[in-house]
């Protein structure tokens, strides 16, 4: 049996949904936070930027946001903000006015292109993507190693997810999109809606995007969002943080394999 070549795990992490409300920004914290307890560099990056909606669940007021990295006052890194018990850095999204979908494409290239030297610094950076799909967001999504593309089982999620997936296929074409169904009643209904979604690109964009994690429907999610707290600290043993854990242990640990490009299972492991 011949092993599959390793590809370095993914640098770059952008996290979209194409419908709004599905928990991308919920999800883009706890995952930052899940890697920075396994011991990686984290910078969570809020691509949000008319709503700032990372430091408004975290309780955080930070001082700088990308609004000083744009007007050239500060870099990436000094703008960013450290959550004091998450051990991951933050970067706010611009609060007030102004959106990323109104930004000049070359101020928006500089941004990928400083994200990406903070990612050569760091183990991962994760980009938190606002809800629809302009151009900024499309940019973004394209600009990552990895797009995760979060779905619910609600149907208009879903058609939107396919959206994304879509525009992904015309803007990357041999890129690595995979998808992960939040607010899942069960793992197996989650991978229900997975196989869903999957039929629906394997027919009309000839592509199976693998699923990269189910999260289960958990209250203390929302009871974590309201205390502004972080749901690892918070509810530790609950099945939603396992399930991101689980997201983070695979994201770190497969990077990609040439295997995974054309969809099949994960085989177990080939010796070295
Ligand atoms: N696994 C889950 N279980 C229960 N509730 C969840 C779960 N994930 C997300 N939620 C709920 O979904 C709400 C929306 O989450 P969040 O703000 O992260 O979504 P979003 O996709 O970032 O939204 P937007 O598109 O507006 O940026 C949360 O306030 C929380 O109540
Ligand atoms: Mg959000």
């Amino acid at each position: 049996m011949t092993s599959q070549p390793a590809i370095p795990a993914p640098r770059l992490v952008a996290i979209a949904s194409g419908k709004g409300g599905v928990g991308k920004t919920w999800f883009a914290i706890t995952l930052a936070h899940a890697l920075a307890r396994a011991g990686r560099r984290v910078l969570l990056f809020d691509g949000d930027l008319g709503l700032a909606n990372v430091d408004i669940q975290l309780g955080l007021t930070p001082s700088r946001d990308l609004g000083s990295v744009v007007a050239g006052r500060a870099s990436i890194a000094e703008a960013a903000l450290r959550h004091p018990e998450g051990g991951f850095d933050i970067l706010a999204g611009r609060s007030g006015s102004g959106t990323l979908s109104t930004l000049d494409p070359a101020v928006l290239e500089h941004i990928l292109a400083a994200l990406r030297q903070e990612a050569g610094r760091r183990d991962i950076v994760l980009l938190d993507l606002g809800a629809g799909l302009d151009r900024a967001t499309r940019r973004m999504a394209a600009a990552a190693d990895r797009l995760l593309v979060m779905a619910t089982e609600e149907p208009t999620s879903l058609t939107d997810a396919y959206a994304v997936l879509k525009l992904y296929a015309t803007d990357r074409a041999a890129g690595d999109a995979r998808v992960v169904v939040n607010q899942a009643g069960s793992r197996l209904a989650g991978e229900r809606t997975h196989a869903t979604l999957r039929r629906a690109c394997a027919t009309f964009l000839g592509q199976t995007p693998p699923l990269a994690g189910v999260i289960r429907r958990d209250d203390r999610v929302r009871d974590a969002i309201r205390r502004q707290t972080l749901l690892l600290t918070r509810h530790p043993a609950s099945a939603a943080a396992g399930d991101v854990e689980a997201v983070a242990r695979t994201l770190w640990a497969h990077g990609r394999t040439s295997q995974d490009d054309q969809s099949t299972p994960l085989s177990p492991a080939s010796p070295a």
